[in-house]
């Protein structure tokens, strides 16, 4: 409610803004005026300068149960019984998260036992704890365990699924189990039967075809018998995962994020990154190999990961849709707000201690190795025995996470600097400039920046539409001989088309300084219904929907339409376009593989206007041009509680040398030409 009401007042500002301009420079409608920045002679401006290829990318986090419970395809919650009390911090505490969440005991038809979790022999030590199930009499229907998803399993009539489970038999006989997918009421939608088989941990699988489809499904496993049994790493997957790689991804969210078309994906964050204290920092190598072996933990933001989703994973993603992977390492600092400092005094930003540094930097050569060496090398064999030979061509990696600039972070920072460059000096190193646009930590970030002369460094911010509408001149600015920057998380709090808006006036700045700004990406990505910690996101779903926000479709028309060379002077309004505050954009761009021209106008205020397009420095144009068009009710949120349905919608489009375009208020329109244009930018 009170968000609306700023949005109602944000939204009657811009559009006094504007009627201000209307008055002073629409003195006659046929002036049309260039936008501000462009105020360089047409015929310079029109050469074109060359932008990044890798602006409009996408950042993940495992924040909002993005990865568990959403990307990643496993059905299964607390598949390793690792829940612990110890997932979320005091604020946070919960009774019901422990070792058996999800999980219920199963006793019915008269039989009874009993289930406890120990640590004592474990399937790895990496991941202690199993569940150990005792049957005193099996009844009629077993004893067991029954695990209910997140929010139940979707399951879906005729579709298969790869049940898995590893199991010790504890006692002397053999014991029959029995494991199928049940609806609420206990119908019983698809089994199999297996029996142990030794006394060590043995991993059992089964195929179970689902006879029903259900939104709520459960998945029951009883022991027929009577004996003492381990259980631990209980899965289960949809075969069709996403590309139906195994260990794979849920298709429906996976296929949303590829409709992106990034040209990048940063991974795994965030502030899961540095973690909350030392003991939590993201470290890559627990992530990897059988996922029985690999080390879950706390999750920052107050849940668990099981590390199922692992780097391997994320590169063979971006690999999948076309998107340059960027993972974030920590600088050896934890995050500045560990133990939740800004609450109370808590732990804060901690240094590795230096005598781990030599092991910590290490890990990162490795990393480095795992993406882009040869599958001979000790850590390229790794990725070629998770199947995949070949490099995964990694050309950034991004080192520390909007830390606090403090002495123990430069001093770690500077050692794991050092020694990338000395050791892979082709890797683009992305440092970080703090946690917002300005402030001491974005002052001191760019002085450090400065003096190392970083490649690329990372900035975010989280401000509301009317500041991206102010700073849209901010990179205009920016020295271009120093630090190129990446913009790592930025949205303007809120999935209103007038945020959506605001961004995509934004995005034109990051278009017109894509000779400055390398990389930018909306953030969070991912969130799911009723589990968010962070609000808002690019994209919310459930167990069965997917729901892009209109920010979403924002970045969509972005991306799909980035270009390599900008264009000034192309398009004027009758209004001054491109000021501090203005609600009115626009970009040009050429998309040198294929010789098009793309116009971005945008307008986030409440009045339509009209733009003039001369597109004669072009040489022929293309009379059959297409016109993509997002408008709809500015200040209602859009997002899978409250969806508006603003879509884009494509139709054909009259292309003329020069032409005049009317844009409605609260629009975004991309206007791609075609043309046998083949100017050179200049270098
Ligand atoms: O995107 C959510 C969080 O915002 C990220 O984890 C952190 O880097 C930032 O503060």
């Amino acid at each position: 409610m009170k968000k609306q009401v700023i949005y109602f007042f944000g939204a009657i500002l811009s559009t006094l803004f504007l009627l201000s301009w209307v008055s002073v420079n629409n003195k006659s409608n046929e002036s049309y005026i260039t936008p501000a920045l462009d105020t360089s002679s047409t015929k310079a401006a029109r050469v074109g300068k060359p932008i990044s290829p890798d602006l409009f990318g996408i950042f993940f986090e495992d924040i909002n149960y993005a990865a568990d419970g959403g990307l990643y395809g496993e059905l299964i919650q607390n598949r390793s019984f690792e829940y612990s009390q110890s997932d979320k911090d005091a604020w946070n505490n919960n009774r019901n998260w422990h070792s058996l969440t999800a999980w219920e005991f199963t006793t019915k038809g008269y039989g009874y036992g009993t289930i406890s979790v120990e640590t004592k022999s474990p399937l790895s030590a990496n991941n202690p704890h199993y569940a150990v199930l005792n049957v005193e009499e099996e009844g009629r229907e077993g004893v067991g365990l029954t695990n209910l998803g997140y929010d139940g399993i979707v399951i879906r009539a005729g579709e298969q699924y790869d049940f898995s489970v590893f199991v010790r038999q504890l006692s002397d006989k053999s014991i029959p189990l029995q494991v199928s997918l049940q609806n609420k009421s206990g119908t019983v939608f698809g089994e199999a039967n297996f029996s142990t088989q030794t006394k060590d941990w043995k991993k059992y699988s089964a195929i179970i075809t689902a006879t029903h489809s259900d939104d709520s499904a459960k998945l029951v496993i009883v022991a027929k018998g009577k004996g003492k049994i381990a259980i631990d790493l209980v899965s289960l997957f949809p075969q069709k995962t996403f590309k139906n790689r195994a260990n794979g991804l849920r298709p429906d969210i996976a296929q949303a994020i590829a409709d992106l078309k990034p040209k990048f994906m940063r991974f795994p964050g965030g502030c899961l990154v540095h973690g909350d204290g030392l003991g939590n920092m993201y470290k890559w190598k627990n992530t990897i190999g059988p996922v029985e072996q690999r080390i879950e933990q706390r999750n920052i933001w107050n849940y668990h990961q099981s590390a199922g989703l692992g780097f391997f994973e994320y590169f063979q993603f971006c690999e999948d849709i076309g998107a340059k992977p960027v993972p974030i390492v920590a600088a050896a600092v934890s995050c500045q707000n560990s133990g939740g400092t800004w609450r109370i005094g808590g732990t804060g930003q901690r240094g590795l201690p230096l005598s781990e540094m030599k092991a910590y930097i290490q890990d990162i050569l490795d990393l480095i190795e795992y993406a882009n060496g040869p599958a001979t090398s000790t850590w390229g064999a790794k990725r070629a025995a998770a199947g995949h030979p070949r490099p995964f061509n990694l050309e950034y990696l991004g080192v520390g996470n909007e830390d606090k600039i403090t002495p123990e972070f430069r001093e770690r920072f500077k050692l794991i600097y050092d020694a990338v460059r000395a050791k892979y000096p082709k890797i683009t190193l992305v440092g970080t400039v703090g946690p917002g646009p300005a402030g001491e930590d974005y002052e001191l970030g760019w002085k450090f920046a400065d003096q190392l002369a970083i490649p690329v460094v990372d900035e975010h911010y989280y401000e509301n539409p009317e500041w991206f509408l102010h700073n849209n001149l901010r990179y205009d600015t920016y020295d271009r001989s120093k630090s190129k920057v990446y913009i790592g998380e930025y949205a303007s709090q809120g999935n209103s088309l007038y945020n959506a808006l605001a961004e995509a006036v934004y995005m034109t700045a990051i278009e017109r300084n894509g000779d400055v700004v390398r990389m930018a990406s909306y953030a969070p990505l991912l969130a799911r219904q009723n589990y968010t910690s962070w609000n808002p996101n690019l994209i919310y779903f459930t167990g069965v929907k997917v729901c892009p926000t209109v920010n979403y479709y924002v970045q969509q028309l972005f991306s799909t339409n980035q270009g390599d060379i900008y264009y000034s002077n192309i398009v004027s309004f009758p209004v001054k376009a491109g000021l501090r505050d203005s609600p009115l954009a626009v970009s040009c761009v050429k998309d040198s593989k294929t010789g098009d021209i793309i116009l971005k106008l945008v307008n986030a205020g409440s009045i339509a206007t009209q733009a003039r397009a001369d597109l004669s420095g072009f040489g022929q144009i293309n009379p059959k041009a297409s016109r993509t068009f997002l408008s709809g009710p500015p200040l209602a949120e859009d997002n899978l509680a409250n969806p508006q349905n603003v879509v884009p919608e494509t139709s054909d489009f009259e292309a003329k040398q020069s032409f005049v375009y009317d844009v409605p208020p609260y629009s975004l329109t991309i206007i791609r030409v075609k043309t046998n244009s083949n100017r050179k930018a200049s270098h």
